[in-house]
């Protein structure tokens, strides 16, 4: 077996420091190492965004990463979107527009779409369409995924597109 090294990262705001092989996947090291069970792994080859978290303030493959080269780095999971257990706006926006079903695809999307407003806090839906290419659902069809991130940034073209998408 391969030695364990010891690595520290802050996880949404914590320290964490833990002994991992250096094969272990960040996306693993979270759920079984920190305990974070909202990085969900779907594809492992960067395909499929469901274990999407922030490295140091930027989006990014979990799956894609050894734990320990992100060492000292600061990661944020979807556990850290909702604080004092309080949904974030984009959170209750997937909720009001029945943006998930089975919810495998959510943080990942939430996150993308968390660091698109950031940046473009005026979109178009054409916009918001680009920014999600990069995630995979296999439930919902993706319009109101669409539909969540447009009442997220208070779109009033939103009913507009749900009567074209009808
Ligand atoms: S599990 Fe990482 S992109 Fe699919
Ligand atoms: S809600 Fe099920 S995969 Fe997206």
């Amino acid at each position: 077996m391969t030695e364990k090294q010891k690595i520290t990262l802050m996880v949404n705001g914590s320290t964490e420091t833990h002994w991992v092989e250096p094969r272990r996947l960040l996306a693993d090291y979270l759920r079984h190492d920190v305990g974070l069970k909202g990085t969900h792994i779907g594809c492992e080859h960067g395909v499929c965004g469901a274990c999407t978290v922030r490295i140091d303030g930027r989006t990014a493959r979990s799956c894609l990463h050894f734990a320990i080269a992100v060492q000292g780095s600061e990661i944020e999971t979807v556990e850290g979107l909702s604080e004092d257990g309080r949904l974030a706006e984009l959170q209750k926006a997937f909720h009001a527009e029945h943006g998930l079903q089975c919810g495998f695809c959510t943080p990942g999307f939430l996150l993308t779409a968390e660091e698109y407003l950031s940046e473009n806090p005026a979109p178009t839906l054409d916009g918001i369409r680009e920014a999600l290419t990069n995630n995979l659902c296999r439930c919902t069809g993706y319009v109101n995924i669409v539909k969540a991130v447009a009442r997220a940034a208070a779109l009033p073209q939103v009913q507009e597109d749900a009567n074209h998408d009808r």
